[in-house]
């Protein structure tokens, strides 16, 4: 039987070794080689069978203390130690703060959804109403209604990208314009009619620095009961000095749409050089007769441009192509 003297030792040993345990997988092993089989304490219990009742009894006491005092040293550790690992964690986990940010490139518009928007602002700020129609077109609307013949060479498939929708009663075609929407828009409002329509067209050109076969027009109509060439002039003029500068130069020279009548081209003088802007000209008779409008009751004047020639000019690109490169380096140059 161990003296009492060794048992107290045995704490003192126990208790250091607990509390230098480094982990709780070590505590562990600490508590079975302290309190298990083989333990000096389960020895000492065991050997209580052996003696008196007296010295059974002291003893008995002293091997419970020693338990129970080795017990709580295990128990207060093990809840340090778990602390400690859950502490351990969390800072794993934290976020740094103090790094550096990754900074972002903010983004912007297109630059010709930019000019567009611009255009249409100048001609909203006039009272123009603004709409949007279909980018796949029937012939009716891209030529029919707008007053071109069955002949006109703008309906050739080398000019014009047809769609194949089978058997259909009337061709289905890539829009070569804006104007459709004049008369999709006449149909549907009577006048006064104050419209601009922003929007995408196609053609059937190769791509060089000055065509895509994907660009961008905008269309503006005017209609009432006694619009004129006047006002034709006096408000793309407007608009040209809105859009390039207040002192700008325009003059308008004779041209031929099937869909105006007179039909002229505005040119500005922009840093010294005259420079074809847009069409223009009065509604043809034929394309109100289409919408079911009274040709002699209304007047009205239309005129269309293109809005990567407009972004060009304000940004002096000089090759279209740099507009639809998807290289941001190129792109972020112009905003
Ligand atoms: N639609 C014509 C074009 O694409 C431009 C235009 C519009 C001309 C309206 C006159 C009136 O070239």
């Amino acid at each position: 039987m161990e003296p009492p003297a060794t048992l107290d030792q045995l704490v003192a040993d126990a208790s250091a070794r607990i509390a230098a345990s480094p982990s709780l997988g070590d505590l562990r092993g600490v508590e079975g080689e302290l309190l298990g089989r083989g333990s000096t304490i389960a020895d000492a219990r065991a050997g209580l069978r052996d003696l008196g009742p007296d010295e059974r009894r002291t003893m008995g006491r002293l091997v419970n203390q020693a338990t129970a005092v080795v017990t709580e040293a295990i128990t207060a550790r093990r809840i340090e130690l778990e602390r400690e690992e859950t502490a351990a964690r969390l800072a794993g986990d934290a976020v740094d703060v103090t790094l550096p940010g990754r900074s972002m490139v903010p983004g912007t518009l297109h630059v010709i959804r930019q000019v567009m928007d611009e255009i249409v602002d100048i001609f909203v700020s006039l009272g123009y109403t603004v709409a949007t129609g279909p980018e796949a077109e029937t012939d009716w609307y891209n030529f029919t209604a707008l007053n071109f013949k069955p002949d006109h060479p703008a309906r050739a498939e080398t000019d014009t990208l047809y769609l194949d929708y089978g058997d259909t009663a009337e061709g289905v075609l890539l829009r070569t314009h804006t104007s459709p929407m004049q008369a999709r828009y006449m149909e549907q409002h009577q006048p006064p009619v104050h419209l601009v329509v922003p929007g995408r067209v196609f053609r059937r050109d190769p791509l060089d620095p000055t065509h895509s076969p994907v660009f961008h027009q905008i269309e503006g109509l005017a209609v009432d009961s006694d619009i004129t060439f006047a006002d034709l002039k006096g408000t793309l003029t407007h608009f040209a000095r809105e859009f390039l500068g207040p002192d700008l130069t325009t003059k308008f020279l004779p041209h031929y749409f099937p869909f105006t009548e007179p039909s002229a081209e505005m040119h500005v003088l922009y840093r010294g050089a005259w420079l074809e802007l847009l069409g223009c000209g009065m509604v043809h008779p034929a394309v109100f007769e289409h919408v079911g409008y009274e040709p002699k009751q209304v007047t009205g004047f239309a005129f269309g441009m293109g809005a990567d020639r407009m972004a060009m000019v304000r940004h002096g690109v000089t090759d279209i192509r740099h507009l639809f490169d998807p290289d941001l380096r190129i792109l972020m140059q112009y905003r």
